[in-house]
């Protein structure tokens, strides 16, 4: 691999007393996607987080594009901006048209002027097959196109990377594929993509790289072939079977016990909210 384009160096989080990540190391390679997959709590969100510095870690390096973002003279607000980040939710602007929601960011950000913003916001909804949409209203959109808009939001701003927390978590089954094509359209264009997702499908044929997390650290690491068809762990095993077959895997645990309950992360597993 070239030089990386994301490279995380033994990142600790901590919340209070709390340590959530505890170690991670990572890296993705320019126009590489990588599909973090892993239990609630394990701290996916906030890995995601601290690689845009939205939130700031305990210890540890992260470097995007060769900059060290944690490098405590780096100006922030530039690195931001060659990063791309979508959510679960699509935080668009109700009050503002599709074409308004993918324009303020570049004027108040990028200072670009109007015809110029205009024009990128143009070329960006047509990327994700938005162009008939470009004067609606966030409200009179489905939950997929909603988030097709925040995508093509993020893209205007021409990010080096892209980072994705669960993009089609929110959505209804019949809305994903749409949302999932147009990232596939950008990993196919040579974006280097991070991804949270519980789409398996996706990780399997768009992702050069799936990693397993569990209670903070990287349990595994690999193709997807490896960390999903041939899975090394008993972690990642166990993870898989609860997400391919749920209700199978319930039915299993019922005879278990609490033994299998790994990494002392029993209670944050339970109830804890996205992001
Ligand atoms: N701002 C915060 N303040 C305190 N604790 C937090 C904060 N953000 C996350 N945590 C805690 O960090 C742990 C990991 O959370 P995180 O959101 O990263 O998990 P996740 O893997 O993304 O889970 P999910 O699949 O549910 O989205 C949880 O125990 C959570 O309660
Ligand atoms: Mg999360």
């Amino acid at each position: 691999m070239s030089r990386p384009e994301i490279e995380v160096r033994d990142l600790h989080k901590s919340f209070g007393t709390n340590e959530v990540l505890r170690g991670i190391d990572l890296e993705i390679g320019q126009g590489e996607v990588v599909c973090v997959i892993g239990p609630s709590g394990s701290g996916k969100s906030t890995l995601l987080r601290c690689v845009n510095l939205l939130e700031e870690p305990t210890k540890g390096q992260v470097f995007v594009g060769g900059t060290e973002l944690t490098d405590p003279d780096v100006d922030i607000d530039a690195v931001r901006r060659r990063i791309g980040m979508v959510f679960q939710q699509f935080n668009l602007f109700p009050h503002l048209s599709v074409t308004e929601n993918l324009t303020l960011p570049q004027r108040r950000v990028l200072r670009r002027g109007k015809a110029e913003a205009g024009r990128v916001a143009a070329e960006n909804l047509e990327r994700v097959g938005l162009s008939e949409k470009a004067a609606a209203y966030p409200a009179s959109l489905s939950g997929g196109q909603q988030q097709r808009v925040a995508i093509a939001r993020a893209l205007a701003m021409g990010p080096e990377v892209m980072l994705f927390d669960e993009p089609t978590s929110a959505l209804d089954p019949e809305l994903v594929g749409d949302v999932l094509a147009v990232m596939r359209m950008l990993a196919d264009e040579g974006m280097t993509m991070m991804v949270v997702t519980h789409e398996m499908t996706f990780a399997r044929e768009v992702a050069d790289r799936v990693v397993f997390m569990d209670g903070g650290v990287i349990v595994e690491d690999g193709t997807p072939a490896e960390v999903i068809g041939n899975p090394s762990h008993e972690r990642t095993r166990h993870f898989l079977s609860r997400l391919l077959d749920p209700a199978m895997a319930e039915l299993a645990e019922d005879g278990e016990g609490a033994s299998d309950q790994v990494g002392g992360q029993v209670g944050d597993r339970k109830g804890e909210p996205g992001q």
